[in-house]
């Protein structure tokens, strides 16, 4: 069982690049962000806000993520809320399941028997994957790119522009964010023997072909 675990902040293109890598590779894809928008999301509709509160929703919470990076879903009680979890008000509120350690645990156990389930191998992308929730994957991967090109594309996904109204509006939400998760998961510097990818140059075929290579390398 192989697992590539990928990590980096907001906009770099992680998600885009392990979806890709997984579909190449006829591996499973797990994006672990959206486990957490999913909480994010139960907690903002039942009005929950105490850590202890957060907690115990998620302990019972029925939270289903798909692994086939052709088929992204998540649903929660049944309810499919893919869309609803890149929603502004959800990334705003993340940090209420996020920064609080019990939560973070139990999210971190339901992804390693997510990982140990899926065969042949999986692409897992976040913030602690390379650290906390796959120390020993044999390909770990810290993303980075200068913060004006990481933006300028979480910009150009949000409004379809990295004009500079669009820019200015994204600036806020990127470096807030960023700055905010830094303080829970160090993903801004890579851990020892975790490769790092600077795609502040690179696009999104060569950041593919990097990874492939990466893994080709330890294979
Ligand atoms: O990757 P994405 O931007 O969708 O992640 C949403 C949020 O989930 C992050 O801002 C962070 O607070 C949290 N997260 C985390 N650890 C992970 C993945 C995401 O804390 N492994």
């Amino acid at each position: 069982m192989s697992v590539i675990a990928i990590d980096g902040p907001s906009g770099v293109g992680k998600s885009s690049t392990s979806q890709e890598v997984a579909r190449r590779l006829g591996y499973g894809y797990l994006d672990t962000g959206a486990m957490y928008r999913a909480m994010a999301w139960l907690c903002l509709n039942r009005g929950v806000s105490d850590p202890g509160d957060v907690v115990e929703l998620i302990r019972g919470a029925d939270l289903e993520i798909t692994t086939d990076p052709d088929d992204f879903r998540v649903e929660v009680d049944g309810m499919d809320i893919t869309d609803d979890i890149r929603e502004a008000r959800v990334s705003e509120n993340v940090q209420t399941v996020s920064a609080v350690q019990d939560a973070r645990d139990e999210l971190i156990e339901r992804q390693r028997e997510i990982i140990g389930d899926t065969t042949p191998g999986i692409v897992v992308e976040g913030r602690d994957i390379t650290t906390v929730v796959a120390p020993d994957a044999p390909v770990r991967i810290l993303m980075t790119a200068e913060e004006s090109v990481r933006i300028a594309r979480r910009s150009t996904e949000l409004h379809g522009t990295a004009d500079a109204a669009a820019v200015d509006a994204t600036r806020k939400l990127v470096v807030d964010r960023d700055a905010k998760d830094s303080t829970t998961t160090d993903f801004l510097t890579a851990a020892d023997g975790v490769h790092t990818l600077d795609t502040t140059d690179v696009g999104f075929e060569q950041a593919v072909a990097a990874v492939l290579g990466l893994v080709e390398d330890t294979t």
